[in-house]
């Protein structure tokens, strides 16, 4: 359609600040990609997207508030791999997920690592794995709510060992960190995002990351492939997402802003800071992600139902 076409505020898009909410406590990996993509966007939109967080149910509150939001692009979402698990995790969403969103596009893909608290006994992941296995029960994996990518990974790690570790749910993994961070928690599988300020600070014990190949960050640190740990492998890919029905002139304009931020050297530095790096232009685009996050519920939802966990 032509912009001419379009409904009138399309045209003058935007004339006021945007809220991104991102469905998890502030202090997280998805709230820190987002803070970062955020402010460079705003920069290249000439207002300011203001971040709302909205925590609950792994992420699927927010994602929820979104969808029931004006489909003015005025209230966008970002958020994760979760978009996709949850369609397979929650029997009575309160959203059809691919119904009930528009796209923008990828923003980036995070590792993530296998940490536990500092005075941990295992001293290297073969250890680990052991040492997991003869205390499944009495020992505590944090994640941030079933749907979070620490809740995958965390389930992807149980199926592996066959260890049903005691899960405590937590906002988000800023706070769960925190309870890591104080020995009140055992273990956790978190994205780099998250982990690799205290990885470097040496306030948490680093195990094993989730990727097939080592990060040049944590050269030290095994893949869960060279563990013998097959199928210990996830990486979290991040969207930008609007309420159905928003016009694409809206979508587009919000996906020329997020390449822009993704082309910032700025933002290509920060993100290798922390482990990661910018999707490309040709993924930062609405149908890179729709297409993304089609091919993710259908891979997921076998592997969920093989584990049969579920919500409610
Ligand atoms: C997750 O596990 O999904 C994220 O770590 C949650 C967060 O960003 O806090």
């Amino acid at each position: 359609a032509t912009l001419l076409s379009a409904p009138a505020f399309a045209q003058d898009y935007p004339d006021r600040q945007v809220t991104m909410v991102v469905p998890f406590t502030a202090g997280g990996p998805t709230d820190t990609v987002a803070r970062l993509v955020a402010e460079r966007m705003s920069a290249d939109l000439g207002e300011q997207i203001v971040i709302e967080n909205m925590g609950g149910a792994g992420g699927t509150l927010g994602a929820g508030r979104v969808a029931g939001a004006e489909p003015d692009g005025y209230t966008v979402l970002l958020h994760h791999i979760g978009m996709a698990t949850a369609e397979t995790l929650y029997r009575n969403l309160a959203y059809e997920t691919l119904e009930a969103f528009d796209y923008v596009g990828l923003v980036t893909e995070v590792p993530m690592v296998v940490v536990a608290r500092q005075d941990f006994e295992p001293a290297d992941f073969a250890g680990f794995v052991d040492y997991v296995k003869a205390n499944a029960d009495d020992l505590t994996l944090a994640n941030a709510g079933i749907g979070s990518a620490s809740h995958l990974c965390g389930m992807l790690l149980m199926q592996s060992l066959e260890a049903p570790l005691i899960t405590v749910p937590y906002q988000g993994t800023g706070p769960a960190m925190t309870d890591l961070l104080g020995g009140q928690v055992d273990i956790m599988c978190d994205q780099t995002t998250n982990t690799t300020q205290q990885i470097q600070g040496d306030t948490v014990k680093a195990y094993a990351v989730t990727t097939p190949d080592r990060l040049t960050l944590f050269p030290d640190l095994p893949t869960g492939a060279e563990s013998g740990l097959d199928g210990f492998e996830v990486s979290i890919w991040h969207g930008i997402y609007t309420p159905k029905g928003t016009p694409a002139e809206v979508n587009e304009r919000l996906a020329t802003a997020l390449q822009s931020a993704l082309a910032d050297p700025g933002v290509a530095e920060a993100m290798a800071n922390l482990g990661t790096a910018p999707s490309s232009a040709e993924d930062a685009t609405p149908a890179a992600l729709q297409a993304k996050l089609e091919a993710e519920i259908a891979r997921w939802q076998p592997v969920i139902e093989a584990a049969g966990v579920y919500a409610d």
